[in-house]
């Protein structure tokens, strides 16, 4: 089978990675990648946007199955234009994407399904914005609602700035803040069945002990030794699968990859946030755990046949990704520096560790740092300190000025195990 993955960060690398080592991939291409794709993939350029060109690329190549990462393509209909073409493709189409793409859609859902979500308006004017700050008090949670990389979500306990990022909103959503430890944790879906993964854990901060703003994700581990081992059936139970149903009940069925970020409360598992495809950077760690290969199992997601596959098997061994981001990021972030130590990572770490890449081009010779993350330097261990040891020896090795990375990730989580 030939396979055409859409997009070009660290999670389409790692994509782009398992599939390249899938026995029935004969052939992989990316459009647009990056710089460490192309050490696994054909690159061809594209506007991931365009789903025509999409389309007409994907038929280019021969492709048997497209393969969609980011949202913002799948939002704008983009598997839409490759199904319309008579190829199998994973990822949802624009409708079913809205789950991700509006959180008033989300929440609307959810209500229907009856899957448990923290209490939320949806705020248009000033003098509602008060009251909902007022209602729920602080910890303030506000929200944007359209699509925003992760970071359109301000938690603070300072009414002001709460005020604030909900006035430069064009629509917001004000919710109850959830305590508690946050769980990834993504499900495969035809529309019908919902095959879960393995759960994950993502550091949402940019800096060690969870201080400063909120980031796309600067880290990874799975599996979670502290969780709950029913944790995936009672999630399957009262999220995945009701959610499934009730958009398949309202006529647009979500196939693809339906990412459920949770939070465990103290009075029980309660839904942040849906993604309509892999998370990143915990996709990184969840794929270096899977052992079924992976091209039939999103091929079963793109033909409605998931109901026929085995169930999936996972390694026992833990898995860690630590990201190397840009100066400033998430604010506007430098680019255009040389990232070193790329060799030495290959020469000394592989195969235990490896780097995946996010925002990196090809200069002639030289790799050059492209947007706000960077590196996902990825490793697996025994456990998890093995796994964190290996991941940080990785990423010790690796030179690109200015940038910054969490010294935390798994810490906590292997110290408990
Ligand atoms: P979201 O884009 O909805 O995933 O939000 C980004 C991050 O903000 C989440 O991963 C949480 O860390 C935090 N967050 C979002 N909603 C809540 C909430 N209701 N209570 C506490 N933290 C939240
Ligand atoms: N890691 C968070 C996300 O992919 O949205």
């Amino acid at each position: 089978m030939k396979v055409l993955v859409i997009g070009g960060g660290a999670r389409e690398h790692a994509l782009c990675r398992s599939l390249s080592l899938d026995p029935d991939v004969t052939a992989l291409y990316c459009a647009p990648g990056n710089a460490g794709i192309a050490e696994v993939a054909e690159l061809r350029p594209v506007d991931a946007l365009d789903g025509a060109a999409v389309a007409r690329l994907a038929t280019e190549v021969g492709a048997g199955l497209v393969v969609v990462g980011p949202e913002a393509p799948l939002v704008a209909g983009v598997a839409d234009a490759v199904r319309a073409a008579g190829i199998p493709c994973f990822g949802p189409s624009g409708e079913a994407a809205r789950l991700e793409g509006s959180k008033a859609f989300a929440k609307d859902v959810m209500a229907a399904a009856n899957v448990p979500t923290a209490r939320s308006y949806v705020c248009t004017t000033p003098e509602e914005v008060d009251a909902a700050l007022d209602a729920f008090g602080a910890p303030y949670v506000v929200k944007d609602d359209g699509l925003a990389a992760g970071k359109g979500v301000v938690v603070t306990d300072d009414l002001e700035e709460a005020r604030a990022h909900a006035l430069a909103c064009a629509n917001v959503i004000i919710e109850e803040f959830l305590d508690g430890p946050e769980v990834s944790l993504f499900a495969i879906t035809d529309g019908v069945t919902v095959l879960p993964l393995t759960p994950a854990q993502d550091f949402k901060r940019a800096r060690d002990g969870d201080e400063g703003p909120n980031t796309g994700g600067m880290g990874a581990y799975s599996p979670l030794p502290w969780a709950d081992p029913k944790l995936v059936d009672e999630v399957m139970q009262s999220v995945l699968q009701p959610t499934v149903d009730e958009l398949r009940r309202r006529g647009t069925p979500f196939s693809g990859l339906l990412y459920a970020g949770l939070a465990i409360t103290s009075r029980g598992v309660r839904v942040i946030e849906f993604n309509a495809r892999f998370g990143d950077p915990e996709t990184q760690v969840v794929l270096a755990r899977l052992k079924t290969p992976l091209a039939r199992i999103l091929l079963g997601s793109a033909n409605g046949t998931l109901d026929t596959e085995p169930p999936l098997n996972w390694r026992d061994d833990a898995a860690v990704t630590v990201v190397i981001a840009s100066h400033n990021y998430p604010g506007t972030p430098r680019t255009g520096d040389p990232i070193e130590g790329l060799d030495a990572v290959a020469a000394e770490d592989a195969p235990d560790a490896y780097v995946l890449h996010a925002g990196t081009r090809q200069d002639g010779d030289a790799v050059l740092s492209a947007g706000g993350r960077v590196l996902s330097v990825t490793a697996t261990g025994a456990d998890l300190t093995q796994a964190r040891e290996r991941a940080y020896a990785a990423v010790a090795r690796i030179r690109l000025d200015g940038s910054q990375h969490r010294t935390d990730i798994a810490q906590k989580a292997a110290s408990e195990a």
